[in-house]
This record gives structure tokens, C-alpha cells and sequence, in this order.
């Protein structure tokens, strides 16, 4: 089969997990990486090997790529995909997939137009623990879910935006703690209730942070059209990063998930557990270990479905419900009402 040639732009915090995975796959070639940061590049080509790029447009022009991770700022994604839809490149970008629910639809239609196809890294959905839960509701061993709830407590102080040209603002990161954090886990209830939704009625707030005007507070629920409610409580003001947790009430038992790690007790008082193997470990260097082996399998599934006309997991229409809870979660709590979908 015939490798593929693959590019990264942005080469930040989050670059690493992609580098490593494309090199990991014998199937793609890390030709080319780009940042606007000449040094971020340099050290980027040093480590991963391939060609430096400081204007993507060139690495569109110059590289033939068949394919370009995007890892840069929430608002850059948008135009990154447009235009290398047009060179009639495929895409996978980091989430969130955008700021705007529309700019997420224009990308979506900018792939279907150019004949190239979008996924969106949710990568916790590729959690040991997360594929058993999601296998159990799916089997129906779990019955009906009757609610849902999330906690998402997590630490990101002043000292941390301050370290960052765009995170803390609306316009580059388009929102604080539940665009940036808190969207994770509220990609995951939503898999795991899976239903549409009727509407979200939230609150945000900004409490304790003095360097940023975007939320660090979120806290409402999501009624899904089957009478579900699934509730939220958002922080990022905490002392650490306490692990998130989301817990199913269910026709045959009870879950909490915590951090990967699924826990169900059946009404019948038996038990599953089921959490990450520690054997199954990837050596990200100096990169930090929190973020795990998940990404690997969602770019390898990614690859296998460009490869094997497969469909795409997490492809742009699934990554728009969860950019369209985000983003009626912002707008439900500035007008203070229901948003209905
Ligand atoms: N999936 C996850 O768990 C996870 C974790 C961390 C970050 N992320 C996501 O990854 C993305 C990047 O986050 P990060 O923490 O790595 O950010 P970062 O600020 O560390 O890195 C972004 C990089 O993009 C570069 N950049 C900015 N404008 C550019 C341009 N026009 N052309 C080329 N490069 C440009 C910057 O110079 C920087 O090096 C975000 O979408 C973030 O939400 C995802």
C-alpha cells in the first residue's frame, strides 16, 4: 500500500501525540510540520524529522500532502481545513472542531465540495474503559438510561492563560472551561446517551480568574429528545485536576466513569470494572502522560478509513453536535434561556 504523506501545523503542547502516532504507523509518512515560530519548527523537524514550514499555504503548495493534522489555536481551525480542502487535502484537526457552529458547517462543506474527508480528535472516546461502557449501553445489558451527570473540576489559574497569546479569550479560543476542558467529557455523555437533543439551559460565569473575561464556571443540563436529562458542573478554579466522573443511572444498574476507569453495578449487586491496561503504554518522551495511548487509535482509525474507504469514527458531522452543545451552552447562559435545537 502506498504510504501517505502527512503534515502537521502547529507545533505546540498537543503536536507530539501526532508526530508520534503518524511515525508509529507504518502506513504514513511525516513529511512536513509548520508553526508561525520559526524555533518551534526547527525543534519540531530536529526530533520528528520532515521539511519546516512557517506558512502553511507553502506546505499546501510545495509538500503533495495527502493529509494535514491541524494542532493550532480554536480559531484557525476553520480556515486551516477550508483551504486544505482546496488543495484537496484531508483533514484532521484537533477539537474543538471550531469556535462557530457555522464555521464548523463551512468546513464540512468544504470537504464534501473538495472530494476530502474530516475527522475531529475527541480522543477519550477511545478509552479502554469508555469503548466497554459504550459496548454495554449498545448490548443493552444496561436497559434504558434514565440520567446522566458530569463533573469536569479541574485546575488552569491566571499564571496558566497568562502563558498563552489566545487562551482565556473569546475570539482566538472562543470560551474558557467548557470549550477547552470541559468539552471532552461532554462529548462523552452525549456518546454515551446518544439521542438527540431537544434543548440546553446553562449558566457560565467567570468567578475567580482576573486575567481572562471568558468562563471558568459552567454549570446546567442537556434534555435529550427521550426525556433524558444530563447534567453538568464545570470549574476550572480548582486546586488540581481532580479526575472527571460521569455517572449513568440505568434501567439494570448504576455507572460512574472516572477518568477512563468505568465502574457498573447491576441491581443484581454483580460488577464490571474495566479501565486502562497499564501494559499497553507509548513512550511520549517528555511529552505529558496524561493524554495517553487514545490519540494513537483514533489517527490509526482515521488512516485505516482513508485508506479502506471505512467510515470516519469522529468525522465532522458527529464532531458538530458536540461544537452545537458548546456553543448553545455560551449562548443559553449570555441570554439567560433555554436553547432549543
Ligand atoms: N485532545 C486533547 O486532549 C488536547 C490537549 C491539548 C490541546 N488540544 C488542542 O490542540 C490545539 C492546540 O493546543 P496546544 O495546547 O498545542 O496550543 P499551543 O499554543 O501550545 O500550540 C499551538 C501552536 O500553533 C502555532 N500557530 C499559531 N498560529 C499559527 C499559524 N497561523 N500557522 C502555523 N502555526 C501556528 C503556535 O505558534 C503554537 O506553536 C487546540 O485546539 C487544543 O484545544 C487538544
Amino acid at each position: 500500500m502506498k504510504r501517505l504523506r502527512v503534515g502537521i501545523i502547529g507545533c505546540g503542547n498537543i503536536y507530539p501525540m501526532h508526530a508520534i502516532s503518524i511515525k508509529t504507523n507504518p502506513n504514513l509518512e511525516l513529511v512536513s510540520l509548520c508553526d508561525i515560530k520559526q524555533d518551534r519548527v526547527l525543534q519540531a523537524v530536529t526530533k520528528y524529522g520532515g521539511t519546516p514550514y512557517t506558512d502553511y499555504i507553502e506546505m499546501f503548495k510545495h509538500e503533495k500532502l495527502d493529509a494535514v493534522h491541524i494542532c493550532t489555536p480554536h480559531y484557525l481551525h476553520a480556515p486551516m481545513t477550508i483551504s486544505a480542502a482546496s488543495y484537496g487535502i484531508h483533514v484532521l484537526t484537533e477539537k474543538p472542531m471550531s469556535i462557530q457552529v457555522n464555521d464548523a458547517k463551512s468546513m464540512i462543506e468544504a470537504c464534501e465540495r473538495h472530494q476530502v474527508r474530516l475527522g475531529v480528535i475527541f480522543q477519550n472516546r477511545y478509552n479502554k474503559g469508555a469503548r466497554f461502557l459504550k459496548d454495554r449501553l449498545e448490548s443493552g445489558k444496561l436497559g434504558k438510561i434514565y440520567a446522566a451527570k458530569c463533573s469536569v473540576t479541574w485546575d488552569r489559574s491566571d499564571a496558566y492563560y497568562m502563558k498563552s497569546d489566545w487562551k482565556g479569550t473569546w475570539d482566538k479560543e472562543g470560551g474558557g472551561a467548557v470549550i477547552d476542558q470541559a468539552i471532552h467529557t461532554l462529548d462523552l455523555m452525549r456518546w454515551f446517551v446518544n439521542e438527540q437533543i431537544d434543548y440546553i439551559d446553562a449558566s457560565i460565569a467567570n468567578r475567580v480568574h482576573e486575567k481572562i473575561d471568558v468562563e471558568d464556571t459552567a454549570e446546567g443540563m442537556i434534555k435529550f429528545k427521550n426525556g433524558v436529562i444530563g447534567s453538568f458542573h464545570v470549574i476550572n478554579y480548582y486546586t488540581t485536576d481532580s479526575p472527571i466522573t460521569i455517572e449513568l443511572h440505568c434501567e439494570h444498574g448504576f455507572v460512574k466513569y472516572t477518568d477512563g476507569l468505568t465502574e457498573i453495578t447491576y441491581h443484581d449487586t454483580s460488577k464490571e470494572v474495566v479501565g486502562a491496561d497499564p501494559r499497553e503504554k507509548l513512550d511520549y518522551g517528555d511529552v505529558k502522560q496524561y493524554w495517553g495511548v487514545s490519540h494513537v487509535k483514533q489517527i490509526n482509525q482515521f488512516y485505516e478509513a482513508l485508506q479502506k474507504q471505512l467510515p470516519i469514527e469522529i468525522d465532522g458531522k458527529e464532531a458538530l453536535i458536540t461544537q452545537q452543545i458548546v456553543n448553545a451552552i455560551y449562548e443559553s447562559g449570555k441570554k439567560h434561556q433555554k436553547i432549543f435545537f
